[in-house]
């Protein structure tokens, strides 16, 4: 199940280790296809009438939905399932990356080193002080957050993001685990094909998915990525020279970076914001105005916000939020992504969101269709997040 990870950083896990990835994936799998599924059949079938016969009005709201759900048998069921098994999916990982852990860090320093088939350079600040939702927190219960250090030079946390979500996404996000990025930045360029970055920045890039991708849409651009964690920015560059992809990654906050200002053309993150409370998003957003040249584009990948979804979904989408320590999930997703950017600066005509669909999946003609559409119909329509219609990436930005 690790099979992604299919670069120098490859851990060599034993049969048993893989066995155990492989239960982990399938019981993940079990959980959100088949348990899911029985949960809304519960609701629709049972806990939405009967909060119909009591009210008078169906549900309007993901909390009423989630109240309403608790006390069910198979909410609980399921609610514990999910945790269980996405504790699995880093636990399944952790010891062969503890056993590698040495040998890994020496790899990455070594990759660094052959600048043969690419370029990257790697800085890290060790007095950077990392922000407090960063250090406080196993994000999605992952032991150790994205910074964590236990020896001298140490990748393991981003080894552990890498593996953990190769057993986590069950092929879902393509050979690199980056189809997200794929994808978006395909229809980027595609909806914008006269636009030519020069400097490209990726925010909260851990370990590089979302920012290699860049590098080859636009290949003649320098290709950033920053990240609080000092073991994901090495992870980083040392999977970037793997594959043979110049990037440079930075240990930095994405509040105040330190870039000089209007210097990069494209401002992107993706996966990011929903793990940062609300004033710091704001902060980042500034920044991200602030590094912008005039002309440049803002543009994150995030989970589609409330206003979007039904209360279903959204009750769906916000578990997170209560049961799987993602804190700052639910109240990013009831930001109004159009008011955050007009209050860190851009005009608000210029602001602009789409779904693409996945390239994994639907291939890059399914792209081309979505943009052709996208020219058809300007008003968001065709937007989804995951799980329901189809895997597309929601994403939104504004122009400088
Ligand atoms: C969910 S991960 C992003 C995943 C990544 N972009 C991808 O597509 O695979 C969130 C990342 O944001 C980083 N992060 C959190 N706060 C940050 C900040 N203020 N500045 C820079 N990075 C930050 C975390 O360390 C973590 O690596």
């Amino acid at each position: 199940m690790t099979e992604n990870v299919n670069h120098d950083l490859k851990v060599d896990y034993t049969r048993d280790e893989l066995a155990r990835q492989h239960f982990a994936s399938g019981l993940r799998s079990y959980v959100l296809n088949s348990l899911s599924g029985n949960m809304r059949t519960v609701y629709t079938k049972k806990v939405e009438p009967a909060f119909k016969k009591k009210n008078k009005r169906a549900p309007k709201t993901a909390p009423e939905i989630h109240k309403a759900l608790k006390p069910e048998t198979i909410f609980k069921f399921y609610s514990a399932m999910r945790c269980n098994t996405q504790e699995m999916c880093f636990r399944s990982v952790i010891p062969g990356i503890e056993r590698e852990a040495e040998d890994l860090a020496r790899r990455v320093k070594i990759l660094g080193q052959n600048t043969e088939k690419a370029q990257g350079t790697l800085t890290v600040d060790p007095k950077l002080q990392i922000p407090r939702y960063v250090s406080e927190l196993d994000v999605h219960l992952m032991a150790g957050n994205y910074h964590e250090e236990h020896i001298p030079d140490d990748v393991s946390q981003g080894a552990i993001f890498d593996n953990g979500l190769s057993v986590f996404a069950m092929g879902f996000l393509g050979p690199r685990m980056d189809d997200i990025t794929q994808s978006v930045s395909t229809y980027f360029t595609k909806r914008y094909p006269d636009f030519k970055p020069k400097k490209i920045l990726d925010l909260g890039c851990t370990l590089g998915h979302s920012t290699l991708p860049w590098k080859e849409r636009y290949p003649e651009a320098e290709v950033h990525g920053v990240d609080v964690g000092a073991p994901a920015v090495r992870y980083a560059h040392g999977r970037a020279q793997s594959y043979g992809v110049t990037a440079h990654f930075a240990q930095k906050d994405a509040e105040h970076t330190k870039y000089p200002d209007a210097s990069f053309d494209i401002i992107y993150s993706c996966m990011f914001l929903h793990e940062v409370p609300k004033k710091n998003i704001r902060a980042i957003f500034k920044e991200a105005y602030r590094m912008l040249k005039p002309g440049g584009v803002m543009l994150h990948y995030e989970l589609p916000p409330n206003s979007m979804l039904g209360a279903y979904d959204s009750f769906y989408l916000d578990w997170d939020s209560f049961y799987n320590k993602e804190p700052f999930y639910k109240a990013f997703r009831d930001m109004d992504p159009q008011d955050e950017c007009a209050a860190a600066g851009f005009k608000k005509g210029k602001y602009f969101q789409y779904t693409a669909p996945s390239l994994n999946f639907y291939g890059a003609d399914a792209i081309d269709k979505a943009v052709a559409d996208a020219k058809i119909h300007t008003d968001g329509e065709n937007h989804m997040g995951r799980l329901v219609d189809g895997v597309q990436w929601f994403t939104f930005g504004a122009w400088k």
